[in-house]
Parts: structure tokens; sequence; C-alpha cells
């Protein structure tokens, strides 16, 4: 265990390695591995907490991945998309609270008035923001799924510059039992592609505790994201939904999937020195801590919540999502207290980019 976590420093950590350091169960190995990924975090990526406020700006989706809260199928919920203003608003509230980044999230469609909707949100949000503390404007990322390279390339010119598209698992045969089969995993993983063709930073993740899922997956899950040279990583425990066709296949009970999603972190962080890793909101559906507990080990990004109250409770895409009963201010207090507690400063008005994606691609002029 000491060697594996001295190794971490001098050699890429093999799959039986990840194993191994993923596998741990004993609460002082367990702290010992939480510590040394802290501290890596420490020394590669700073002592700054950075924050995305997040917009989930639209439910409405053409997909149906099988676990999803949101998907096409489940009829039982009310479908909402923002206005352009209510949009635009959210995310120049979060500049004004120096949050530095948004992120504009929904579900997937891809007609030219998404997509038109999406670049016209981005493109005003980037000119209102500018200002003392933002010369450059918000740091914007989307999360919008899959779409053509000529797309990614609007939303990139727009002036939108991180992307996240999460694989949910790096195991073919998994990802097709998740999804219907219009959804393929070479797809997924050509998008990853065209988004850095685009010019985007670009952040992956998988869905941690699925139903069928081993530890020598989640092994593969971090080797694929050192294979693709993701810049950011967001992954959280799978949490089932009610209204899912997976509703049957039930989870991991919650003490043991927080830790195993907590290892996961840990281990992604010794494996990824210099990425940006999210601790999700996910982890709070777990344990009221959940989100600070990532920070401790190794997470270095937070997504305070922006969505107006009223559509909260329409964008649960698993049960026991925390905060709906809050709004975006009670969010901010609250996190910034949550980081506190978890060791890390609140990094103000900054982007806080991947220091990998500095180093993976010259910085622009
Ligand atoms: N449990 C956990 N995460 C989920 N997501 C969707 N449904 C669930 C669920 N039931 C995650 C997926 C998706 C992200 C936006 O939310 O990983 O990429
Ligand atoms: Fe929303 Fe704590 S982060 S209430």
């Amino acid at each position: 265990m000491d060697r594996l976590l001295a190794d971490a420093a001098t050699r890429p950590l093999c799959r039986e390695d990840l194993i191994a350091l993923l596998s741990l169960t004993a609460p002082q190995d367990v702290a010992r591995l939480r510590r040394a990924a802290f501290d890596l975090a420490t020394r590669t990526v700073g002592d700054g907490v950075y924050y995305r406020g997040i917009v989930e700006f639209s439910n409405e989706c053409a997909r149906n991945c099988h676990y999803c809260g949101i998907r096409a199928g489940n009829r039982e919920v009310e479908r909402y998309c923002l206005s352009h203003e209510e949009v635009v608003d959210c995310a120049l509230w979060a500049a004004a609270m120096g949050y530095g980044s948004c992120v504009l999230q929904s579900g997937e469609k891809w007609d030219d008035a998404f997509v038109g909707f999406v670049e016209d949100c981005v493109r005003e949000i980037k000119e209102r923001s500018r200002g003392p503390e933002l010369p450059d404007g918000l740091g914007i990322t989307l999360s919008v799924g899959e779409h053509a390279p000529a797309v990614y390339r609007r939303f990139r010119a727009a002036g939108a510059h991180r992307y996240l598209l999460r694989i949910e698992t790096s195991n073919p045969e998994l990802f097709a039992r998740l999804h219907p089969a219009a959804q393929r995993f070479e797809d997924r993983v050509a998008c990853l592609s065209s988004l850095r063709e685009a010019g985007f930073q670009v952040g992956t993740g998988v869905m941690i505790g699925i139903p069928g899922q081993t530890v020598g997956d989640l092994a593969d899950d971090i080797l694929f994201f050192r294979g693709q040279d993701v810049d950011m990583i967001g992954m959280g425990p799978y949490i089932v939904h009610d209204q899912s066709p997976m509703r049957g296949l039930g989870m991991m009970p919650h003490d043991e999937l927080l830790s195993l999603a907590l290892n996961m972190i840990a281990v992604t962080r010794l494996a990824l020195p210099d990425v940006n890793i999210a601790a999700t909101t996910a982890l709070q559906a777990l344990a009221p801590d959940g989100r600070e507990q990532g920070i401790a080990c190794g997470a270095n990004v937070i997504m305070p919540n922006l969505t107006p109250q009223d559509a909260r409770r329409n964008y649960q895409l698993y049960e026991g999502k925390p905060c709906l009963d809050e709004g975006r201010e009670a969010c901010r207090v609250c996190l910034q207290h949550r980081v506190e507690t978890a060791g890390r400063t609140v990094v103000r008005n900054a982007w806080g980019d991947s220091r990998h994606f500095a180093r993976r691609r010259p910085p622009l002029d």
C-alpha cells in the first residue's frame, strides 16, 4: 500500500495497481489513500477550488438512456426550457458573485433551433460578463451531449471553451446495456476526439457502482481517461431512478457506494495528477458532506447549482438529488462553507482551467 502510493509519484500506475488501490476498505488504508490524493492535488493543481455555476437550462431530451430520470420515455416529468434571458441572467449572476465559470447543461437535442439557442446564449454571456474582474468574460463549459463536429466548432466559435461529455463507462458491453442500440460507444468516443479537434478542453467521466460494473471496469475507466488525454473529469455514484427501466436492478448500499466513489476520485487524482476533477453533486445524494469528502480526495472543482428553483425539481437525473428546495443564493453560502470545511479556499473570478490542458497544448496568443 505505502509502496503503491509512493510509486504513484514516480511511474504510471498499471491496471493491477489501480485495482488494488480502488479495492481498499480498511479505514486506515483509505485514510492514507485520500491523504495522498489530497496532498498530490495541492502540489499539482494548487489548494484552491474553482466554481462552475451550473444552469440546467432544459430537460427536453431525445435520448433514452436507461438510467436517467429525464430520459425521453419518462412521461412523468414536466418538460421545460428556460428562456434565453433566464439563461443569460443566471450566468451573469454567477459572474457577479465571482464564480469565474459557468456550465450550461441540458438534455440532448440536435435541431437547428436548439443549436442556435445554445450558441446565442454563449455569445451573449461572453459579451456581457466581461468586466474589470473578468476581462475575458465568464469561462463557459457546455454539457449538451453528442453533436456533429461542425456543431462543436460553432459552439467553440461562439466562445465556449470547455465541454463535458461523459463516457458513462469505458466497458463497451456495459455501455450497450445502459443505452438503446442507437447510442453507440464508438460514436461517444468519436465525439471526444472531435471536441478536442474543435479546440475544447475536454471533460469526460463515468458513473460508479453501475449494476454489473466491476472494480476492473473502474480501473479501465481510469486508463481510458489517460488514453484519451482528457483535461477534466466529472464522475459520481450511480443512483437508481424510480421511473427508469433500471429500477429493478437496484443499486449498491449507500455507504459502500460512497466509499467506492471516493476511492475512485482519489485513485484518479493519483493517476492523472494535473487534470481538473469535480466533486459532483451526486456525492451529496449519498451523504450530506459528500462533496466535501470529494474535495478531501483530491477534487478541485465544484458546481454550484444556478437553475431557477421551480425548474430544479424537473431536472432529477437520479433520486435524492440535493438542493431541490434551495435557491442559488442558499447554495452559494452553503458551498463556500463546505469547501472551507474540506481545507481548501474558493478561488474567485478565475477560470481555473485544467493545468493539463496548458501542458498538452501551447497557450493561445
Ligand atoms: N445516477 C447517477 N448519475 C446519473 N446521470 C444520469 N442519470 C444518473 C443516475 N441515475 C449522470 C450521467 C450523465 C450526467 C449528466 O448525469 O453520468 O452524463
Ligand atoms: Fe445547494 Fe448546499 S449546495 S444547498
